[in-house]
């Protein structure tokens, strides 16, 4: 109790400070000030409603964007049921909500419940193999998963204990990678300072029963959201720069994330800066930092993001990520509120806007934290400020049906996945051996467990009629999560493509 009185102390001091000097300055807002003071005392702001996500909010040309499910208050992290059903977690509330598929197409949940509460501020989920991991703020643990029925199943199996989760970034992210193992970034205790406990502002990485941890990065100090780019399993982290070195500096940073690599934090901010307060890294004659592969501007507090599955999006989507920009607190005038995409091309990465609106002459309306992707491919962003989740969709109206009053959708249309013209590498001759081939390479990585076997297997019987063998290549090259990437060589991605294309004349 002691604690929490003085880290309130302080808080308030904080916050006092930084009023004080924001308004004697005349740079901000009343909503921006309701917004601070909701935000340091973890309050929520007005309820979202339709006409604000009618009048306000704008996506780019060709998507829809609906207000999918208010009254969340505290809506943080976002995961999909292999079922179809949202999962939202909500560190301030201690619970986890199971929002149920929109199989009516009334565009909202058919129905929403508490799936666990009494969690101490849960935040970081996945699912994987019949279980959910969820990260409290001290601990990892896992339940069995019901998918079909949306429903967990027997008590949570502590997997690891004993996280620290004192001072500033507390909230403790998860996820599950392509490798089996289980991910975990969790941010620094302080704004700027050296850590006691070495595992804070790390990426780290266990088997999934919680043993062999491992840090795989340091120097990240609040990196909230990661996921894997599908095109070459990559795994990129935002990270949020430091507070109090004016509006402009450090910017906050997307990294790629790579094993044994030192990220910068607390020495170096953005492209490898020293930091003034810090002086040298100690530690220089072993490590060097690895500059950021994007800069967001400075203060925007990027927190989830999720690559994107382009199947149902313009093609300019093809290599892209949303990112989620919570908006800045520490910046005279408020900046980021607003959902960026991330496009990666032949120049590096490129940022552009997605969802925009939260922010309005310094009025704040709303404040997005993650982005999951539904299995139809609708694009689901969470809101903790106004309690809001949100659909965003591509070439279908607001009721949700396909290509009325908008663009045809892009679903990328069954006729263009088939190829043209065949393949240069197709040569009728070779197909009975590759076919042979690829058949044995559909046993050796046992594609049939999810291909048709489980409860809700991804047939790939009538294939013919919707992938060409380009396209068939091009899914095992850069395959879409849960979908795993294999470790295939061009000519075995072009026998399995051959032994599920191919069907051979009768007696041939
Ligand atoms: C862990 C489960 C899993 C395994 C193992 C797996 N897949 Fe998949 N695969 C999926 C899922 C899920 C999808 C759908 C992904 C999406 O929504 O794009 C998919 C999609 C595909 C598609 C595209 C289907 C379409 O209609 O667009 C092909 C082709 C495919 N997989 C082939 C394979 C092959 C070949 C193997 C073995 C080398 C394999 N998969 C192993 C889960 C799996």
């Amino acid at each position: 109790m002691r604690k929490i009185l003085i880290s309130l102390g302080l808080l308030l001091a904080l916050f006092a400070a930084l009023i004080g000097g924001l308004l004697a300055s005349g740079q901000i807002g009343t909503s921006s000030l309701a917004m601070l003071l909701n935000t340091m005392l973890g309050l929520s702001g007005p309820a979202a409603n339709d006409a604000t996500v009618r009048q306000r909010y704008q996506v780019p040309d060709g998507f829809t964007l609906e207000l999918y499910a208010a009254e969340v208050p505290r809506a943080r992290f976002l995961r999909f049921t292999p079922a179809g059903d949202l999962l939202v977690s909500r560190p301030g509330m201690g619970d986890i909500l199971l929002l149920r598929r929109d199989a009516d197409g009334d565009g909202h949940p058919d129905s929403r419940e508490t799936l666990i509460s009494g969690l101490d501020r849960p935040l970081g989920l996945d699912i994987h193999d019949g279980w959910l991991y969820i990260a409290e703020s001290s601990r990892i643990g896992r339940v069995r998963f019901d998918h079909d029925r949306g429903a967990v199943v027997g008590d949570i199996q502590p997997l690891v204990e004993g996280l620290t989760d004192d001072g500033n970034h507390w909230s403790k992210t998860i996820r599950i990678g392509a490798d089996q193992k289980l991910y975990l970034a969790q941010g620094s205790t302080c704004n700027i300072c050296e850590e006691e406990d070495a595992r804070r502002a790390t990426m780290m990485r266990f088997e999934l029963d919680g043993s062999q941890p491992e840090i795989i990065a340091t120097g990240l100090r609040n990196s909230v959201g990661f996921d894997w780019a599908p095109w070459n399993g990559a795994l990129y982290a935002t990270d949020n720069g430091r507070d109090m070195l004016g509006d402009d500096f450090p910017p906050c940073e997307l990294n790629r994330i790579d094993p044994g690599k030192f990220y910068g934090w607390p020495y170096f901010n953005g492209d490898n800066i020293p930091d003034p307060d810090m002086g040298a890294d100690p530690l220089a004659g072993q490590r060097q930092p690895t500059p950021p592969a994007h800069n967001f501007r400075p203060h925007n507090a990027p927190l989830g993001m999720t690559f994107l599955n382009a199947r149902t999006l313009p093609p300019e989507y093809r290599r892209s990520a949303l990112a989620a920009l919570h908006g800045s607190w520490n910046r005279s005038s408020p900046d980021g509120y607003k959902v960026v995409s991330l496009h990666w091309t032949e120049d590096g990465i490129e940022e552009r806007d997605f969802l925009t609106g939260f922010l309005q002459d310094g009025d704040i309306s709303g404040r997005p934290v993650d982005v999951a992707q539904g299995p139809d491919g609708d694009i689901f962003i969470s809101d903790d400020y106004a309690g809001a989740i949100y659909r965003v969709a591509y070439g279908k109206d607001r009721a949700g049906r396909a290509g009325m009053g908008n663009p045809a959708p892009m679903t990328v249309p069954a006729v263009s996945r088939l190829d043209a013209t065949p393949p240069g590498w197709l040569a009728e001759s070779d197909l009975p051996q590759m076919a042979h081939n690829g058949s044995e390479l559909y046993e050796r990585y046992q594609c049939r467990t999810c291909h048709e076997q489980g409860t809700n297997p991804v047939r790939l019987d009538n294939l013919a009629q919707r992938l060409g063998y380009g396209a068939v290549v091009e899914v095992l090259e850069a395959p879409q999560s849960p979908m795993p990437l294999f470790p295939l060589s061009a000519t075995e991605r072009r026998e399995l493509a051959v032994y599920l294309l191919w069907q051979p004349e009768a007696g041939e």
